[in-house]
This record gives C-alpha cells, sequence and structure tokens, in this order.
C-alpha cells in the first residue's frame, strides 16, 4: 500500500492496521516469538529510542516499521512499563508525516528538563531529482528535530533545529541520533557523524536552552576507527564520562570485531572550559553477533538503565523469522555500572520477577554431566573453580571455556552464525538468559555480554568439564504485553 519513500500519516497507519489482521495473527503463531523481549507486533523493529522515566513511567519507543519485515520506511513505536514485566503496546506514534522527516524518523533520544520530555532525532530524507548522488556526499538530507510532551503520550508539533548546512562543511550527509547530556548548567548534544574524507566521529553542540544549538567540537580518536560513529551516548557514572557508540567500517582484530559493524565503550576525559579531550580503553562492548545501537537513560532511582537493539545492519547471518513477517527484538535491560574503573552490565533487579518457583538446583564435579531440558531459562553458574567446561545452551549450542577463551557456538543453528569468542582470564560466574531464539550472556557478573539470536527450540541444558561449582536453572515466565495500536 505504501509506495517506498511516501510520507506515512496516522490516519494511513491506521487504515492499514484494520485491514491487517491476518498478516497479525500469522505473526503471533510463530514459535519463534520471544516471551520477554519486546517485539515488533509486525514487520521490523530496530534501535531503542527515546528512553526515560516519568512520573514513575518508563518509555520505550523503538525504530519501528509495521508494514514489512525488512525495514524499510522508519517511524517510532511505543511501549511502556513500570515493572519491566507488564508492558503496554501503542504501535506507532511518531510518523515520517512533514517534509523535513519524509523518508525516515531516524533514531533519537529523550531528555527531561522542567517536568516535560524534550525528544530529539533525525528526519531523514533521500532526494531522488537527479541519478548521480552517492548518498553519502549527496543526495540526503539529516535534520535535527524536537518536539516536546507533558505525559509521553500527547505530542507537541514537530520544530526543525538544524539542516546539513547547521553542521561543519567538511562533513558527509551522515549526520544523525542526536542525544543529550548536561553539565553545570549548559546542555550538550551529540550527533554521529561521517566527515568526507570518510572518518567517524561525533560532532559536540551546546545550548542553554535546548532550543539554540551552536557547534562545539568533534571527538574522534586520533588513528581513524571506521567510516562513521551511529547512535552516540554520552553519559557520566561514577565520576567518570563515557562514550558509547557504534563505529561502522572498524576491521576485525583477532577475535575481536568480528561483527560487520561494532558496539564500543570508551573512556573520556573532557575539559568543558577548553574543550581538550583524551579517549582511553575503547572496548567491544557485546561479543555476540546481535548488539546494535544502545541507549543508556538514567531512571527515577537514579540507575542508569542500558537497553540495545537485538540485532545489527547488514550482517551476512539472518533471521527465519523474516517468513513469519517479522524481524529483530530490543535486549533486556541492563543497569550499567562502574566496577573496578570498568563499564559493566548487569540484567536489572526487575528480570528477577520472571524467575518461577519450580528452580532446578545442582552441584556439579569434575567430569560429571548436568542434563535439563529447559526452553526458556534463566541459569546462574557459580564456580568455585574452573579450568575448562562446556555448557549446551540449546541442543547443538555451546558455550566452551579453554585456555582463558570463551566461545560461543551456534553449531547448525545460527542462520549464518558460527563462533564468537571473548578472552576470560578466570571464569567465576555466568547468567544466561534464554528466550525462544534468543541469548544473552552474562559473564563474571557482567564483565563481559554475548547477546545472540539462535534458531533451535529442542531445551538441553548440560554443562561438564573440569570445573566445580552450582548451577542454578529458573524456568521464566513471560512478559504481560497489553493493549491494542493507537489507544492510549
Ligand atoms: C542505527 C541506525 C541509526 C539511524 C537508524 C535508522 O541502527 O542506522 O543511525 O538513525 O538506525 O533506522
Amino acid at each position: 500500500m505504501f509506495e517506498k519513500y511516501k510520507k506515512v500519516l496516522k490516519e494511513d497507519y491506521k487504515a492499514w492496521y484494520k485491514e491487517n489482521e491476518d498478516y497479525r495473527k500469522k505473526v503471533a503463531a510463530d514459535p519463534r516469538r520471544l516471551s520477554f523481549h519486546l517485539m515488533p507486533k509486525t514487520g521490523w523493529l530496530n534501535d531503542p529510542n527515546g528512553l526515560c522515566q516519568f512520573h514513575g513511567t518508563y518509555h520505550i519507543y523503538y525504530q519501528y516499521t509495521p508494514f514489512e519485515p525488512t525495514g524499510e520506511l522508519k517511524m517510532w513505536g511505543h511501549y511502556t512499563t513500570k515493572d519491566f514485566v507488564h508492558y503496554k503496546d501503542y504501535g506507532p506514534v511518531v510518523f515520517p508525516d512533514k517534509d523535513f522527516d519524509a523518508h525516515g524518523v531516524y533514531s533519537g533520544s529523550a531528555f527531561i528538563e522542567d517536568d516535560t520530555i524534550h525528544y530529539f532525532y533525525t528526519g531523514n530524507l533521500k532526494y531522488f531529482d537527479r541519478d548521480d548522488y552517492d548518498y553519502i556526499n549527496s543526495g540526503r538530507g539529516s535534520n535535527t528535530i524536537t518536539f516536546t510532551s507533558k505525559d509521553g503520550y500527547d505530542f507537541s508539533e514537530k520544530q526543525l533545529l538544524m539542516t546539513n548546512d547547521d553542521y561543519p562543511s567538511d562533513m558527509s550527509n551522515h549526520i544523525r541520533d542526536p542525544k543529550i547530556l548536561r553539565h553545570k548548567d549548559t546542555y550538550y548534544m551529540v550527533l554521529g557523524a561521517r566527515d568526507k574524507k570518510g572518518v567517524g566521529m561525533i560532532l559536540l553542540y551546546q545550548s542553554k536552552d535546548l532550543n539554540h544549538w551552536t557547534y562545539l567540537n568533534r571527538i574522534t580518536t586520533p588513528e581513524k576507527f571506521g567510516y562513521m560513529w551511529e547512535c552516540p551516548d554520552l553519559f557520566e557514572l561514577d565520576g567518570q564520562l563515557f562514550l558509547i557508540c557504534c563505529p561502522q567500517g572498524v576491521e576485525q582484530k583477532g577475535i575481536d570485531y568480528e561483527n560487520v559493524h561494532q558496539t564500543t565503550a570508551m573512556k573520556i576525559s573532557y575539559d568543558f572550559e577548553t574543550n581538550e579531550y583524551e579517549i582511553k580503553d575503547i572496548k567491544l562492548f557485546d561479543r555476540g553477533f546481535d548488539f546494535y545501537a544502545p541507549q543508556t537513560f538514567e531512571d527515577e532511582h537514579g540507575r542508569r538503565i542500558l537497553i540495545g537493539w537485538m540485532g545489527i545492519p547488514d550482517a551476512d547471518y539472518t533471521n527465519p523469522t523474516v517468513e513469519n513477517g517479522w524481524q529483530h527484538a530490543l535486549t533486556i535491560p541492563r543497569q550499567l555500572l562502574v566496577r573496578d574503573g570498568k563499564l559493566i552490565q548487569q540484567p536489572i533487579g526487575e528480570m528477577k520477577q520472571l524467575r518461577s518457583e519450580d528452580k532446578a538446583v545442582c552441584n556439579f564435579y569434575d567430569g560429571q554431566e548436568i542434563v535439563l531440558q529447559n526452553v526458556v531459562y534463566e541459569a546462574i553458574v557459580e564456580y568455585n573453580k574452573c579450568s575448562s567446561m562446556t555448557m549446551t545452551l540449546r541442543e547443538g549450542i555451546t558455550l566452551s571455556y579453554k585456555d582463558e577463551i570463551l566461545t560461543l557456538d551456534l553449531g547448525a543453528y545460527g542462520a549464518g552464525r558460527t563462533t564468537r569468542k571473548v578472552h576470560v582470564k578466570e571464569l567465576s560466574h555466568l547468567q544466561i538468559f534464554a528466550d525462544t531464539s534468543s541469548i544473552e550472556i552474562f559473564v563474571n557478573h557482567g564483565e563481559e555480554v554475548f547477546t545472540s539470536r539462535m534458531y533451535n527450540l529442542n531445551g538441553r541444558v548440560t554443562i561438564q568439564g573440569q570445573c566445580q561449582g552450582k548451577m542454578t536453572v529458573y524456568p521464566l515466565k513471560s512478559f504481560e504485553i497489553e493493549g491494542d495500536d493507537n489507544e492510549k
């Protein structure tokens, strides 16, 4: 019904929704639908957007294309929750309905000030009036746009803040994904950027009122680190400034940077008086196949919470869910903490509410094998010692540890995904969340994480090797998601 790159108004979507009950039924019937992850009701999902907590309610917006599972025209979908177990689904709520965002309501963020949610996003435009555009340095518009809300549901008019003419003249057309940081009495906006020479970086703007923005600086590594840095997130935690962003075009280095695009966390020291900075400790933020474009926010309890896209663009592996009309999901929410100067990720405490009573607890010893048949579960493995081990996470899918290397092997069940590895000096703890078609593995209380889709529904959990300890496996209950699209 929708031609590529034509505006979509809310009414258009409502009419489409009415006609597509069968499509929704087809998606809902897929056994690979996840039970404790947020997914698109139909079609495609990518980045989390506009994450915030406002008057107790968490708002989770996301890049959404309801019409087909391959992700063409992007808008923002919307979920809310108060407890990260019960959710409400509002469907798409921000549409590509203006001349300045007609080809995509791209990623953006929320910032709360004066009891108001201020949203910032990128309005994507692609020009079709000539056929010699490369869509890198010409033919593309990246508009920075804002709107506000007093409740997270009703939005003000969109307001155009910046166009490509407002970015430095040596930039390519690729500028996007605004995120706000407040430092003392000044607001800072980071934007992901690619310059004309193909160097990835972030642009830093400043403002006193969230409406008038002036260019301040660009932040990049001394040596080129990829050609484009998407979805930057600059935040302070424990007195340290961190930059999480997604560099594209970084070359593989041994077992690092094996995915087509990366998510990295950098420690950064920035002097806001002199604008001098230094980037230290660049770390690959997730070791799995499907993690990208994460976003953080500080909730009303002061927690820094992160949600990522459990997917990745341009990968050569696939998701068979496309056959059933949908693709991708968000990760479980994680709390970021600083331990020994390092940024770590832990599943938020609320996830414990999903544990069912009938847990299995078993002690394992050198050489002995424990076998359970769970499919959707959380497994906690506490090691007294471990020099080597192999776990089965699902039939034919293993996690093994040998010579200080921890390897996730999806065997024949990765739809093109093979193995991913990380160096772990000492393995002391694992916390594993297995959903119907995804796995998230937190190593040593969040020092490292593997996030991946996987495609085998035959449950099997085993542990065996030169290791001793205790394993607890909890079958997990599902999220409860209520609400039909369009109803507040
Ligand atoms: C990251 C990204 C963003 C962009 C959005 C479009 O996955 O490419 O840079 O704003 O997705 O959906």
